[in-house]
């Protein structure tokens, strides 16, 4: 077993936990969705998701990882060594981090093929109407899609060999202020352009005939995939967290960095599309159909803006993709006689495997089905549907009705040191509020798949 290490710093624990949340979530899917479902509303019941549901899954994280100082198998178990079985929810997490980093590294590579060919000046030869038909021969291609997620994994499994303080820590302490720095020129340039109003409205008027109940529950299942929360990430975060930083005040900050880097993004894009005359999609035809026609449109220094903004994906989507080939990797190394380096290995090959098969599905591979879907697709509703929510729904349910309250309170309150007043409305939305909201968004999920 590899000895026990730890983030240095609250400062690089924090830098790490907001490179985990701040991902394809925030820049890609939070802007599309709050424009679909009615701007300003959207953000309201976002923001109540956000810190009543998804920041109470962080702190649960984060106090089941510190006290227990394992990966979530093992630590459901010394938490509550007399029912093992909930060993089996801590498998299901490792499993579920499995199937998002796979499906991750897919979209991951199409980042990073986006600023190779934005550098060459290969975009600036495509034409608006040839957006579409770009995208579709990348994605369909027998091997294209494949080398740009070898080697966006390769990227992320050099820094998971650093360790958790010279490589999550250190990495994460120099990509996350490049990243703000370039959400904030991309801010700039695209509120300053002529009719940029146009795009603000769009984002932030609240229009409440536009909130359905279906946004309602996106509002959520995007709440806690934007905080990388229900899938035992921020346990294993929370084991790296320094002994005396406060749990609520961590959490507070990651969460409302997450958001705040959320919302810059929809201010980047937005207005830039509707300076520019084009229609928001949804999906990935919006990054990767709109917004390459967008950067076109300015002229040469549309090139420098459109591999900023495909460097600021590629960055977000990295230091999300340590975190959970961390949580697999830090699995292996407490459960087997594997060392990091070994361990690393094993579960990137795994992750080039699986990720290959799932790149290949728009392409060579698209008459393979499971169960009705190519298996991008399938792997998309695993991920979205159901491995999530039943891993969250297990996680605030053992944090509630099996650990004991007092142990809760004395890794909250640092053995004491700290005031917890606001404990009893946490404990109060994670026994009862999170899981009836998350048994909601599970049910209501199986139901519409089904239809
Ligand atoms: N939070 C990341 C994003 O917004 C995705 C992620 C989910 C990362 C779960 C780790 C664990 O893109």
């Amino acid at each position: 077993m590899s000895e026990k290490q730890g983030f240095s710093s609250s400062f690089g624990a924090i830098m790490a936990a907001v490179g985990s949340a701040v991902g394809l979530g925030n820049i890609w899917r939070f802007p599309y969705i709050m424009g679909q479902y009615g701007g300003g509303a959207f953000l309201l019941v976002y923001l109540a998701f956000v810190f009543l549901i998804g920041m109470v899954l962080m702190m649960t994280e984060f106090v089941m990882g510190r006290r227990s100082q394992h990966t979530p198998p093992q630590a459901f178990v010394s938490l509550r060594p007399d029912r093992k079985g909930w060993r089996f929810l801590g498998y299901l997490c490792v499993f579920t981090c499995l199937m998002i980093i796979s499906q991750y590294v897919v979209i991951s590579g199409w980042t990073v093929n986006y600023m190779s060919d934005s550098a060459s000046g290969v975009m600036a030869t495509i034409s608006a109407t040839g957006m579409a038909e770009h995208f579709q021969s990348f994605v369909s291609h027998p091997w294209h899609p494949v080398l740009f997620l070898y080697i966006f994994t390769l990227i992320t499994a050099v820094i998971i060999l650093g360790g958790v303080q010279k490589g999550i820590e250190a990495v994460s302490k120099v990509l996350m202020p490049i990243l703000l720095l370039l959400v904030i020129i991309l801010c700039v340039r695209s509120v300053t352009l002529p009719n940029s109003s146009i795009g603000l409205a769009y984002l932030f008027s609240p229009d409440f005939s536009h909130l359905s109940a279906e946004g309602v529950l996106a509002a959520l299942g995007q709440a806690l995939f934007s905080l990388s929360v229900g899938m035992g990430t921020m346990i294993v975060y929370g084991s790296y967290i320094p002994e005396n930083d406060n749990i609520f005040k961590t959490s507070l900050m990651i969460t409302a960095s997450d958001t705040l880097i959320a919302v810059l993004a929809g201010v980047a894009i937005f207005p830039a599309v509707f300076s520019f005359g084009q229609k928001p999609a949804g999906g990935p035809g919006l990054v990767f159909q709109v917004l390459p026609t967008v950067f076109n449109s300015m002229g040469t220094v549309g090139t420098i803006f459109a591999v900023l903004f495909f460097l600021l994906l590629a960055l977000a989507a990295l230091t999300s993709a340590i975190s959970l080939l961390e949580t697999i990797v830090a699995w292996l190394c407490e459960s087997s006689s594997c060392g990091r380096k070994a361990a690393t290995l094993i579960v990137s090959s795994v992750v080039l495997i699986i990720g290959a098969l799932c790149a290949l599905a728009y392409g060579p591979l698209d008459s393979f089905h499971v169960l009705g879907d190519n298996l991008f697709d399938f792997v998309d509703k695993l991920n979205s549907i159901y491995l999530p929510p039943i891993c969250a729904i297990g996680t605030v349910i053992f944090l509630g009705w099996q650990m004991k309250k007092e142990d809760v309170i004395d890794e909250l309150s640092n053995h004491g040191s700290i005031t917890t007043g606001y404990f009893p409305f946490y404990y109060f939305l994670v026994r009862f509020v999170a899981p009836i909201a998350l048994l909601v968004v599970l049910f209501t999920g199986i139901y519409n798949s089904l239809q």
